[in-house]
């Protein structure tokens, strides 16, 4: 069994590289399964997620080619098959991306279920009904999602809440359908906007228009094409909570300002400091104390829902009560169980606290939480639950007096390149134990 080991209360000091940005990359590889013709992605992370999107894809016929340590080259001439194993079920959120792609270029696919974080039910009855206005019958067995489509047809979508996944897979399967579909209520997160730049690189004809409009005009056929992944602004806000929860002072080279606007400002707020260079951003701490903060998290450019697990850590460091609302998620705050073992104060709440009401209202969740700092935390052993949630255990173990255990990494190396190696070039007490 794999486990980190972290001796805390050191502050985080030094330098560290961001990697390709996660919810990016596999759905720039997913976008390589629209050509016949090769395509080159760089800045690629050797994450868990990018291995399992590229083993989907060989697995129906794409040949992978490391070029160097982080370039990727993906051809897929031929498709040999219209299934995608069930064995890459529940892993992760791809499969769904996959039908688009197969449709297109096989007339039928068959995925597996999906996986991915365990943060409440995730359903994915946006992508289908979507999938089936374009022109898909689509039927769900026990293990997988069985669709046929003899053509593909543009149509306007009104998405009933403006869902990443199901942009994407629009946009996946729409560049290639007969005519014209406009996507209402779009997520235009940054990474989005990448995979739109993407496809309109291979010849498709997309356009983004106000109030999350975006227009695609469906072209007969896309050519390959060459592309440098968008960094990670998860990882880079994660490190930034790290540091300065820790009083401590990092640069992280390659962290774009544009796509962090919110948080940087979240920051600032708070007490907590940034200085944007061309090559990246200093995160520091300033000595003084940090102040309590209320913040809701939303769809872009909101504050991220992927940014709260760091931040809430963070808030336990802050003199007085912080509320965060989570309005994407539905059971997005269980993790905080462990913190509290720690020491933290945290309260959660059915009701939306603070500004608006949102989705959950006078729904079962616990989606709204109170934060009492400053809390000295202490080390304990923890199990990760989830993706996210694992770096705000790590942020946690690194502030905390004493020596932590955290186990379940297996979730954290999915989604961060290397965290033992960043951890321990900015001075953190960080052993990984293979035992
Ligand atoms: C992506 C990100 C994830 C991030 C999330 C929101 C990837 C691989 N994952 O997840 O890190 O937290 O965006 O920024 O990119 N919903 C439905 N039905 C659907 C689809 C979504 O009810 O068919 C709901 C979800 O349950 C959730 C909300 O819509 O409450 C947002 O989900 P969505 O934006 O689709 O998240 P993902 O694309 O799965």
């Amino acid at each position: 069994m794999k486990y980190y080991r972290i001796e805390g209360a050191h502050p985080l000091t030094g330098s560290i590289k961001v990697s390709g940005a996660k919810n990016f990359l596999s759905k720039c590889i997913v976008a390589s399964l629209l050509t016949e013709e090769p395509c080159v992605i760089s800045n690629v992370s050797r994450i868990g997620d990018v291995q399992v999107t590229l083993d989907m894809c060989a697995s129906i016929g794409s040949s992978i080619e490391w070029m160097n340590d982080s370039t990727i080259k993906i051809s897929t001439p031929r498709m040999t098959t219209h299934k995608v194993p069930i064995e890459f079920s529940g892993i992760n959120r791809i499969p769904v991306l996959l039908m688009g792609p197969l449709l297109h270029r096989m007339g039928k696919a068959e995925v597996p279920l999906l996986g991915g974080c365990d943060i409440g039910p995730r359903p994915i009855d946006f992508h289908i009904n979507a999938l089936k206005t374009l022109g898909a019958e689509v039927e769900l067995t026990d293990t997988k999602y069985k669709t046929v489509a003899t053509h593909m047809v543009g149509a306007m979508i009104s998405l009933p809440f403006p869902s990443v996944g199901t942009t994407e897979t629009i946009l996946l399967t729409a560049c290639m359908a007969k005519g014209t579909t406009v996507i209402q209520n779009a997520a235009i997160e940054p990474e989005i906007i990448d995979l739109i730049i993407i496809l309109q690189k291979m010849g498709a004809i997309i356009a983004v228009d106000v109030d999350r409009t975006i227009i695609i005009e469906g072209v007969d056929r896309l050519r390959g094409f060459t592309h440098k992944a968008l960094t990670d602004r998860i990882e880079v806000a994660s490190w930034a909570c790290a540091a300065i929860a820790t009083n401590g002072d990092i640069f992280v080279e390659g962290a774009e300002q544009t796509g962090m606007m919110t948080f940087l400002n979240t920051l600032r707020k708070i007490g907590g400091e940034y200085e944007v260079f061309e090559d990246g951003i200093r995160f520091y701490s300033t000595g003084e104390p940090l102040v309590p903060i209320f913040l809701e998290t939303d769809v872009h450019p909101g504050f991220m829902t992927d940014w709260q697990q760091p931040f809430v850590i963070l808030m336990t460091q802050a003199h007085g009560l912080s509320v965060i609302h989570e309005t994407v998620y539905e059971n997005r705050f269980g993790y905080t169980n462990e913190l509290t073992k720690m020491g933290a104060v945290i309260q959660l709440y059915k009701q939306c606290l603070g500004g608006k009401p949102c989705r959950f209202l006078h729904r079962d969740f616990f989606h709204s939480c109170v934060i009492n700092g400053k809390t000295h935390l202490k080390g304990i052993e923890m199990t990760i639950p989830d993706l996210r949630a694992g770096f705000s255990y790590i942020i946690a173990a690194l502030i905390a007096e004493g020596t932590s255990v955290v186990k379940g990494v297996e979730y954290i190396e999915r989604g961060y390149e290397s965290i033992a190696e960043k951890a321990a070039g900015l001075g953190a007490r960080f052993d990984v134990i293979d035992s």
